[in-house]
């Protein structure tokens, strides 16, 4: 049966052997997937590990902090966190296809990762410290399988830690995750004493809030997203509701406007989605009946406090037919 301590035995034995001496650097995304696989990968190799912290500006509020201060404190990871929120929203600036954000995405992540690679390996060379080969990657199996990389499936969305990769990445992969379910991968970080306001934490696409601006991704939007994302999982939480939902996608329909009114002005705003799930593995999901209380609660906040923002609504969709993101 399954058993995280033979799973974290095993596969700290299998990244030892893969990597031998070299040296190594971690896709640390700020979500539990990246955690875990970077914690994983420290306990095998310890200092031969380098975590990457790209804020590509497309995080959510506090985010970036979490990983800074709380994942370093409990895992001792050697982090670097890259500043490139302006070379991610050039990139992005007029695009609206969600295949082709996803894509710009990744492949900017890669570009970070190959920039600090080629600063640390100048760094290796100067003190005689081994050469930088691998890149840990978080990927679970769901995105094996819904990319098309696993038991034959059909490519449903290219997500960016599966498909796209370049073909002339100059390092191998490490993804010591790849055949596990999100449950599983909580339990390993659990095991490898990572903070529970990291590993309880719902998933986080690695795109980000780059996929929940239905429409072109840029910095006035995302603060309204931001924003409204923040009421919604504080709320959430202060009703002891996060062990229900699987994940809360706030999505901004920046595109659409609708009329509104207040006070004596006619508005003409954005609406806001709540997307609460229930899942055991996002393959299949139903939308979570929220109390109604608690949905009013968020609805006046994020209308009151959130501008540009003049309604919010309820996707009552269950996967199949809708995904959990719009994007
Ligand atoms: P969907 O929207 O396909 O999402 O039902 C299933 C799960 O995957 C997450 N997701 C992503 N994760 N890169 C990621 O790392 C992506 O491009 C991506 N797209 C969706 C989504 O949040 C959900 O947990």
């Amino acid at each position: 049966s399954w058993n995280s301590d033979s799973v974290i035995a095993e596969q700290v034995e299998r990244i030892r052997a893969q990597v031998g001496d070299a040296r190594v650097i971690s896709a640390l995304s700020g979500g539990v997937d990246s955690a875990v696989s970077t914690a994983l990968v420290h306990k095998a190799i310890g200092d031969q590990l380098t975590a990457v912290f790209v804020d590509h500006g497309l995080l959510r509020a506090g985010e970036r902090e979490q990983v800074e201060q709380d994942y370093v404190a409990s895992t001792g990871v050697r982090l670097i966190t890259v500043d490139a929120a302006d070379t991610f929203l050039g990139h992005l600036e007029g695009v609206t296809d969600p295949e082709a954000k996803r894509k710009i995405i990744g492949r900017e992540f890669i570009r970070a990762f190959e920039k600090v690679q080629r600063e640390l390996v100048a760094e290796a060379a100067a003190s005689g410290d081994a050469p930088i080969k691998f890149l840990v990657q978080g990927t679970l199996y769901p995105d094996v399988v819904e990319s098309g990389g696993g038991a034959g499936t059909a490519n449903i969305k290219s997500h960016h830690n599966v498909g796209g990769l370049p073909d002339d990445l100059d390092f191998a992969l490490i993804e010591p995750l790849r055949t596990l379910f999100k449950d599983e991968v909580r339990a390993i970080g659990r095991e490898l004493g990572i903070p529970e306001a990291i590993v309880g934490r719902q998933p986080f696409p690695g795109p980000g809030l780059g996929i929940r601006i239905i429409g072109e991704v840029t910095r006035d939007r995302l603060e309204i997203l931001r924003a409204a994302d923040a009421i919604a999982r504080a709320e959430l939480t202060a009703a002891g509701l996060d062990g229900e939902i699987w994940q809360c996608p706030v999505v901004l329909l920046a595109d659409v406007h609708s009329v509104g009114v207040q006070g004596d002005h006619r508005t003409y705003g954005h609406p806001i989605v709540l997307r609460p799930v229930s899942s055991e593995d996002a393959m299949t999901a139903d939308w979570t009946r929220l109390p109604y209380d608690v949905l009013s609660k968020i609805s006046n906040r994020i209308t009151n406090e959130v501008r540009d923002v003049n309604r919010v609504v309820l996707d009552v969709t269950s996967k199949p037919p809708g995904t959990i993101e719009w994007e």
